[in-house]
């Protein structure tokens, strides 16, 4: 008896059960569509589940779909349905530069629902979207422009060294002397020089060690090296920023154009010939430099240098900051490497005389006249003083050279 009644408790529970499923379907209202592969079957889960999680309806789904009108400019719900996992139309608006929603506040995380910029138009370069378009500056502009820039100022040089040789005279040791950099003046030129140098070959291999140290120490030692040169860079930076505003303010005053300078330019100093044109204690090439090739990029090139290390508060935060900081930072640098390429070689192999006065401080009389002759005037008249610093081994105490190198 027992077995008899649970068994037809049994058979009324799953007659109900049957019954219950097959209610929405005969309650489907008259001339509603149901498309897919299957036909006009209704399908139980159709109706919108508001406030709960609903799962794929897979009478919508439709392979074939993309072959429909309208196919194209689905949202990103409508293609769900018909072909679930295919988030194109969410990619394609993503790729478009649309800013989405995102849970992080805007103070701290202010790009956050934004996940690839939108488009610009640079000069010479097809619109495309903003990081994008930065890339194509880097590759295709700074990097092959300024390599060539390098090279065609190393070029010159040499054939201009093996051209004439060193510039200048050679002068007896024995001649009075001028101070011409005070030991604090070489003190700072050292400390930016010695920054300078560091900071150019580490950028260099950040820029382009993958052309010319990849192939040669390989993968792992290349990026070991330039992973280790990023930080001397970062950290040789602040030693660049103050020294180089030290020798703005000490050498800024020489530095001003006067009407010599515009004489000096219309002959090249005389650079060409055999004769210098006379000028002050700086002649018009050198403050060119000091302008154009030192304080004005060099300006620029630390304060991008301060927002890609995200040091100035309130930029670097934005992808855009940072692309326009890199792109005056990597273009500036190069400038200023290709002129101070040739500001080296002239304190160096190229003039007479030039690197023992930034060595020692010290100039003969003849060597001021030859290259300096109004600053040379200057000091005989006694506007300058030939001695301007306590130094505790001033230069006729030295031991007397035969000649300057
Ligand atoms: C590392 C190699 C360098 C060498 C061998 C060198 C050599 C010299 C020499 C010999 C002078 C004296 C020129 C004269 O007596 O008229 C000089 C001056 C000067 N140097 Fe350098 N230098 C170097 C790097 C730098 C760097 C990296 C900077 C700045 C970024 C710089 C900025 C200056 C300035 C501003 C002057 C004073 C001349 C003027 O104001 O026009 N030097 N250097």
């Amino acid at each position: 008896m027992n077995q008899f009644l649970s068994t037809l408790v049994f058979a009324a529970a799953a007659l109900l059960v049957a019954l219950g499923l097959a209610q929405p379907a005969n309650a489907q209202p008259a001339g509603s569509q149901q498309s897919g592969p299957v036909g006009a079957v209704a399908p139980a889960l159709s109706e919108p589940a508001t406030g709960a999680v609903r799962g794929q309806n897979i009478f919508d789904v439709q392979p074939d779909a993309s072959t429909e009108a309208g196919y194209r400019d689905q949202t990103n719900g409508e293609r769900a349905k018909v072909q679930p996992g295919n988030n194109a139309p969410m990619w394609r608006q993503v790729a478009a530069g649309a800013t989405g929603y995102s849970s992080l506040p805007v103070s701290e995380a202010p790009e956050a629902g934004n996940l690839i910029q939108g488009f610009v138009k640079y000069p010479f370069m097809r619109e495309t979207n903003a990081g994008e378009a930065w890339r194509q500056v880097r590759n295709r502009w700074i990097l092959p422009y300024g390599a060539a820039l390098l090279g065609i100022v190393v070029l010159t040089l040499a054939l201009f060294f093996v051209a004439k040789g060193p510039l200048g005279r050679k002068h007896p040791e024995s001649e009075r002397k001028f101070e011409r950099f005070t030991p604090f003046e070489r003190a700072a030129h050292w400390s930016n020089a010695f920054a300078f140098v560091v900071l150019a070959i580490s950028g260099l291999v950040m820029a382009f060690g993958k052309f010319f140290l990849l192939p040669v120490l390989g993968l792992s030692i290349t990026g070991w090296l330039a992973y280790a040169l990023k930080y001397v860079h970062n950290f040789m930076g602040p030693l660049f920023a103050v020294s180089l505003a030290i020798i703005i303010v000490i050498f800024v005053k020489d530095n001003i154009a006067t009407l010599a300078d515009f004489r000096w330019l219309t002959r090249l100093g005389g650079l060409l010939g055999d004769e210098q044109l006379p000028s002050h204690r700086f002649n018009a090439g050198e403050k060119g430099l000091f302008w154009w090739g030192v304080t004005l990029p060099g300006v620029v090139v630390v304060g991008s240098g301060l927002v890609l290390d995200k040091l100035i508060p309130g930029l670097g935060e934005l992808r855009g900051q940072m692309q326009l900081a890199h792109m005056l930072h990597a273009s500036l640098a190069l400038w200023m490497v290709a002129l101070i390429i040739g500001h080296i070689y002239m304190g160096t192999i190229g003039m007479r005389g030039a690197y023992r006065a930034m060595k020692t401080g010290y100039v003969t009389e003849g060597w001021a006249d030859e290259h300096h002759k109004l600053w040379a005037d200057d000091i005989r008249a006694g506007r300058i003083p030939a001695q301007r610093s306590n130094d505790l081994n001033p230069a006729p105490e030295r031991p007397a050279a035969p000649l300057q190198a």
